[in-house]
């Protein structure tokens, strides 16, 4: 079986690179693929103008130096404290005692764990503990890190305050992150740019903001659209005097966010939308709403409507449920 293939893509310096895929479509693999814990069978990696790939093996070991790497599980010594945790990769470097201890102070302080330092994971909450596997991946000041589901073993609020984390020290550190996810939100709040995996391959990439506006895989769709509450709906609409209308997505973003686009359309065409859910965030710091409508009125008035919404530059998807 294959597990990736015709994959080519370029992350630059300093960014936040964000993978999203389901269960199974070669995420992980894809992540282990760039630090060459998983050795693809054909095809390059290149980091820093250097071929990972042809590398021997202790030259392949100074070079991974550059790419710190975090887990879902975290994946801490438990029989350490928070300090040796930390100070582990140090150690490997043979660094003196009084260096390894300024490090890890530095790096305590970072994440925000000074007063933890002689603590065990154990008496550690989970969000606490993928600060650790942050500092840590950081010790040797690597250019690259690599996060695997950095997030997803963390309830809503401390994953905000790791993604928090995250792009502080991208900012701070000029840090490029990879990061793997299978929740859009992620990608949302933190990413640059987006790859979107699917059955071993990549399907769409590209900036966040126009993945989120106008995007065209299905699996990138289906990631996108809110459709938690399709099934209740679904079951509304047959009953209700909406049964004939057309559903929309209809997305928009920056200054967008607040003209009366909506109640304009309205006057000028004739149709009516009843607004079926809604809400308004934010793609990094672009605000960004989403609406779901049900669109009702003559076939010219509905058309003429979907015209105005793209000249406004207002991005409209069918959606069938
Ligand atoms: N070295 C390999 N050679 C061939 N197939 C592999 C290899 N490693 C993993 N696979 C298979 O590739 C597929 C993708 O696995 P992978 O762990 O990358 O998925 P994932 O997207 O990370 O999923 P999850 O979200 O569940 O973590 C799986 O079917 C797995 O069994
Ligand atoms: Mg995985």
């Amino acid at each position: 079986m294959t597990a990736l293939s015709n994959i080519s893509f370029t992350i630059e310096a300093g960014e936040i690179f964000g993978i999203i895929g389901h269960s199974g479509a070669g995420k992980s693999t894809l992540i282990r693929c760039l630090n060459l814990l998983e050795k693809p069978t054909s095809g390059e990696v290149i980091l820093d103008n250097i071929k990972l790939t042809q590398l021997n093996k202790k030259e392949l070991m100074h070079e991974r130096r550059k790419i710190g790497m975090i887990f879902q599980h975290f994946n801490l010594f438990d029989s350490q404290t928070i300090f040796n945790n930390i100070a582990f990769p140090l150690r490997l470097e043979k660094l003196s005692k009084s260096d390894i201890k300024k490090r890890v102070d530095e790096l305590l302080e970072l994440v925000g764990l000074t007063e933890h330092a002689n603590k065990y994971p154990a008496q550690l909450s989970g969000g606490q503990k993928q600060r650790v596997g942050i500092a840590r991946a950081l010790a040797n000041r690597p250019k690259v890190l690599l996060c695997d589901e950095a997030t997803s073993a963390l309830d809503p609020q401390t994953t905000q305050s790791i993604l928090e984390l995250l792009r502080d020290i991208n900012q701070k550190l000029g840090l490029t992150i990879v990061l793997i996810t299978h929740e859009m939100e992620v990608i949302r709040k933190i990413c640059h740019k987006v790859g979107v995996i699917h059955a071993s391959q990549i399907v769409e990439m590209g900036p966040v903001e126009e993945v989120f506006l106008n995007p065209q895989h299905y699996v990138t769709k289906e990631f996108i659209l809110d459709n938690s509450h399709y099934d209740e709906l679904k079951a509304h609409l047959k009953t209700s005097a909406m049964k004939d209308a057309n559903l929309y997505q209809i997305t928009y973003s920056g200054e967008d966010s607040y003209h009366p686009h909506l109640s304009d359309i309205i006057k000028s065409t004739g149709v009516h939308f009843s607004i079926l859910s809604g809400n308004i965030s934010y793609i990094r710091d672009l605000p960004y709403g989403q609406l779901l409508v049900a669109l009702n009125g003559s076939e010219e008035a509905q058309s003429n409507a979907l015209k105005e919404f793209s000249a406004k530059n207002i991005h409209t998807l069918a959606v069938n449920l």
